[in-house]
């Protein structure tokens, strides 16, 4: 017995399995005992907290002092209180999920709470199977939502998602996908120039997603032959090829619901593609020498820096291949195309070289400035690398610009001279020598590495290598109140 009639006060069922979506609380309100009964037992076994309320007008008050998660009412066929109820939970706690129920004939009504913020709504009489799949739906959307939410806040505070760092509108858009990407097991293409972070985008998939704490498993067909593509992929059975003295599984097999990372797959041959592709539609594959078929649960994300669609034009990558991992795309940007977060990621590749070597690390405010002028053809991998070498190849704990690589100082010579050009002529013409004052250089560099780092005053000191105090300081000799605004 699940539930004694009580038709003014409430009844709590508590699940029988400890299912994940035990955590989440449903409240079903309806005046009719037999449904809150039905729909109790029903959500109980799908491992709700379940709470009934017979009365509309209890259901408001109860509900305005306690969020629920999900919120199954009837809407009566007459009067206006089931819906007002689902808009003052919408406002009360927009993250509540409302399911509305509604007598059958009552499209009006169902539209209507949708139009007040209700999710989903359920057609009286309903089968126990639409109750069920209805609940399912709305258990899986609200938990996605409150990942996203927590990724979002986690997001707030730091300066990226993950191990990935950068606070660039192009970032923060890809981390909006990214983390509701995560949470289900769909394929995911990712595309972007050399060195933009798409593996590192796969792992963060990866580890976001619901089977975290399963296998990661890249294979990168760009470097490996098809053969050994085909066997890695699908595995083989004993005596297939010379050399297999015994079966083995392939990725597919043993990633057990875990990823499988396709890096380069614009290089996959067009045999192995079909061969893919029927895995993916099939949800299983044959191993190498094998006449069975044996089921895979794996996620697939797959990268690659070519151009996929071209490529299907060219008839060198199955359009139906490309359709079917192109479900999600991730295009990730170029370094050039998010200047603003190069001071972040120098920062974070700094911090990592003084952890790793237990010197310390700065960068001069040339060589920054030269950073954010470069294009970057490598991305974030190139900028990785000129850290590294500048930090190795330095004598103290600030990086000048001749540390850096030749093709970066070069830009960054012109970049100083057309900067400097009009007060270098002027001095020239004035007294015949190429002299700029310190103090302007000083001053230039303070600022342009404030105004370059939106204001934060604080990260600017830490990269020109300076103490925050005698940042401010300068800023108070040269009597400027707002580094912003100042000419
Ligand atoms: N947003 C980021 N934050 C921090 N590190 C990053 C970021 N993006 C890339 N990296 C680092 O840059 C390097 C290159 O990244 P990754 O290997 O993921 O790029 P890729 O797109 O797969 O490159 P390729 O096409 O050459 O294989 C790695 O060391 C990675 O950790
Ligand atoms: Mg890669």
């Amino acid at each position: 017995m699940l539930e004694t009639d009580l038709n003014t006060s409430t009844m709590e069922f508590l699940p029988n399995n400890p299912e994940p979506a035990a955590r989440l609380h449903l409240v079903v309100i309806d005046a009719d005992a037999a449904i809150r009964s039905a729909c109790a037992e029903i959500a109980n076994s799908l491992g709700f907290r379940v709470q009934t309320i017979a009365e509309i007008a209890q259901a408001r008050s109860i509900l305005r002092g306690n969020a629920a998660d999900i919120v199954l009412v009837n809407l009566p066929p007459t009067g206006n209180q089931g819906l007002e109820l689902v808009s003052e939970v919408k406002l009360l706690y927009p993250a509540t999920t409302l399911i509305a129920m509604t007598t059958s004939g009552s499209v009006n009504a169902a539209v209507e709470a949708m139009r007040c913020g209700a999710s989903d709504y359920l057609t009286k009489p309903f089968a126990v199977d639409e109750l069920s799949t209805v609940l399912e739906r709305a258990s899986e959307n609200h938990t996605i939502d409150i990942h996203s939410r927590q990724l979002r806040e986690q997001l707030r505070m730091s300066q990226g998602l993950g191990s990935m760092i950068g606070r660039s509108t192009e970032m923060e858009k890809l981390y909006r996908i990214l983390s509701k990407v995560a949470q289900s097991t769909h394929p995911v293409l990712i595309l972007g120039e050399s060195g933009t972070g798409k593996e590192l985008v796969a792992h963060t998939i990866h580890a976001f997603g619901p089977n975290a704490q399963k296998p990661f498993l890249p294979v990168d067909c760009g470097s490996i032959v098809p053969t050994l593509i085909e066997s890695e992929l699908f595995g083989y059975v004993k005596g297939a090829f010379t050399g297999a003295t015994r079966s083995k599984d392939g990725l597919l097999v043993s990633a057990e619901g875990g990823t499988v990372f396709l890096d380069e797959i614009g290089e996959l041959s067009l045999d192995l593609q079909a061969k893919l592709l029927r895995a993916l539609q099939e949800k299983e594959i044959r191993p190498v020498g094998a006449t069975h078929r044996v089921p895979i649960k794996a996620r697939i994300v797959a990268a690659t820096n070519r151009d996929l669609a071209s490529m299907v034009e060219k008839g060198t990558f199955r359009k139906d291949l490309f359709y079917r991992l192109n479900v999600v795309n991730l295009r990730l940007p170029a370094l050039r195309e998010r200047r603003e977060d190069i001071p972040l990621l120098a920062a974070h590749f700094l911090d990592r070289m003084s952890r790793d070597t237990g010197r310390k690390f700065n960068l001069s405010d040339e060589a920054l400035r030269t950073m954010m002028l470069h294009d970057w053809p490598g991305n974030v991998r190139e900028l990785e690398n000129s850290i590294e070498r500048a930090c190795a190849l330095s004598s103290g704990p600030v990086l000048h610009l001749g540390d850096l690589p030749t093709q970066l100082q070069n830009q960054g010579l012109e970049a100083w001279r057309a900067a400097n050009a009009a007060p270098v002529e002027e001095a020239e013409a004035k007294a015949g020598i190429e002299v700029t004052p310190l103090v302007d250089i000083e001053k230039k560099a303070i600022l342009s590495a404030i105004r370059t780092l939106n204001g934060d005053k604080l990260l600017a000191a830490k990269l020109l290598g300076i103490g925050k105090t005698t940042l401010y300081r300068k800023l108070k000799e040269y009597g400027i109140a707002d580094p912003m605004q100042e000419e």
